[in-house]
């Protein structure tokens, strides 16, 4: 059994904070590393943010109930019956509770506070040179006990483990966005990856919780894009492709899954919330591997607004324009 006392994160972008916030939130001591003040303080400011809006939310929780109830079902409530929903819909978080999870994180631009973390997640920017390096330098400064896992999209668990010294206890870790309500968590073994790292992780993970549920791990095989984004993927191009050939508006084709799929979110809102970076060296990865995508027309639209440098919502614009709205 995998005994964790401290995690160290690495990357605070949309990712990273939010993986630092539920291991915060689940109370171990976080070390979070990133290569400038600045990408670290925006990590921070987001944290922050999505804490302070869980407590306001679930402080109006049982009233916003009561009103839908009276509203909708046209009963009035007796205020014993008022006082149950607020007994059953009582907030797990409070002002309290933020402050002790934002104390927990130490933000880092060294290893310093990675000398004694017992697991390491990576979650910086998609390119296998870069994480190679990367766990070459994990691979050094943690304790050689400590588990080394990737929040990697697409790329190779072997070939990142490649760089390491400890290839069995190097493991992808995928989850997704944004993972404070998202359970899911696909874990991944390298060609390497022992068996008690794998169940260890599973096992591990299992005891987390997200602002809403408790995740949810799943083992799922090293192969091109893993699980969920084979076939997400395949539905984001096929949605890229028909708009490039004017068959709907992209408010259209969203607007569409959402009414007739029964989609949240249309697959052009979705891009803008992954990234468009973060899709454009998903493409570009999965293109040269073999077994992935099944993409027969490959779109160029992503391509485009990643050069213009219109990123998604972390940028303010994407295939939406978000710079009304607060992207901190
Ligand atoms: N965005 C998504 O929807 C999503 C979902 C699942 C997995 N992922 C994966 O998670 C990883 C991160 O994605 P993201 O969307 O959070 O990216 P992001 O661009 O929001 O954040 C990446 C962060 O990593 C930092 N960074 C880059 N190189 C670094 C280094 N050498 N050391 C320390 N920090 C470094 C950057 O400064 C940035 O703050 C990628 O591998 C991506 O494929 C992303």
């Amino acid at each position: 059994m995998l005994y964790v006392r401290k995690v160290g994160v690495v990357g605070s972008g949309v990712m990273g904070s939010q993986i630092a916030e539920i291991f915060a939130l689940n109370g171990y001591e976080v070390g979070l590393k990133d290569i400038s003040k600045e990408y670290l303080e925006r990590g921070l400011t987001n944290i922050r943010r999505d804490l302070e809006e869980l407590v306001s939310f679930q402080k109006t929780k049982a009233d916003r109930e009561i009103k839908r109830i009276e509203e909708q079902d046209g009963i009035v409530l007796t205020e014993q019956q008022k006082e149950s929903i607020r007994s059953k819909l009582r907030p797990t978080y409070d002002e309290k509770r933020v402050t002790d999870a934002l104390a927990k994180i130490s933000p880092t631009e060294t290893y310093e506070p990675f000398k004694e973390v017992d697991l390491v997640i990576e979650a910086i920017v998609e390119e296998v040179e870069e994480k190679k390096k990367l766990f070459r330098q994990l691979d050094e400064h943690t304790s050689k006990h400590a588990i080394l896992a990737s929040n990697t999209s697409t790329l190779s668990i072997t070939e990142i483990a490649s760089s390491t010294k400890r290839r069995d206890r190097v493991v992808g870790t995928h989850f997704f966005n944004p993972p404070i309500t998202l359970p899911l968590v696909e874990v991944i073994p390298g060609l390497e990856t022992s068996e008690d790292t794998l169940t260890d992780m599973i096992d591990f993970l299992s005891t987390l919780r997200n602002h809403r549920y408790p995740l949810l791990p799943i083992r799922v095989k090293e192969v091109p894009g893993f699980l969920v984004n084979r076939i997400l993927g395949a539905m984001l191009n096929e949605a890229f492709s028909l708009y490039e050939g004017g068959v709907a508006s992209m408010r259209d084709i969203d607007q569409a899954m959402k009414a007739g799929a029964g989609m949240p979110m249309g697959p052009f809102e979705l891009s803008d919330l992954i990234g468009l970076d973060v899709l454009y060296h998903v493409e570009e990865n999965m293109k040269k591997m073999e077994g992935g995508f099944p993409i027969t027309r490959p779109s160029q639209i992503v391509k485009k607004m990643f050069y213009s440098g219109r990123y998604g919502r972390k940028t303010g614009r994407g295939f939406y324009d978000y710079s009304s709205q607060s992207t901190a």
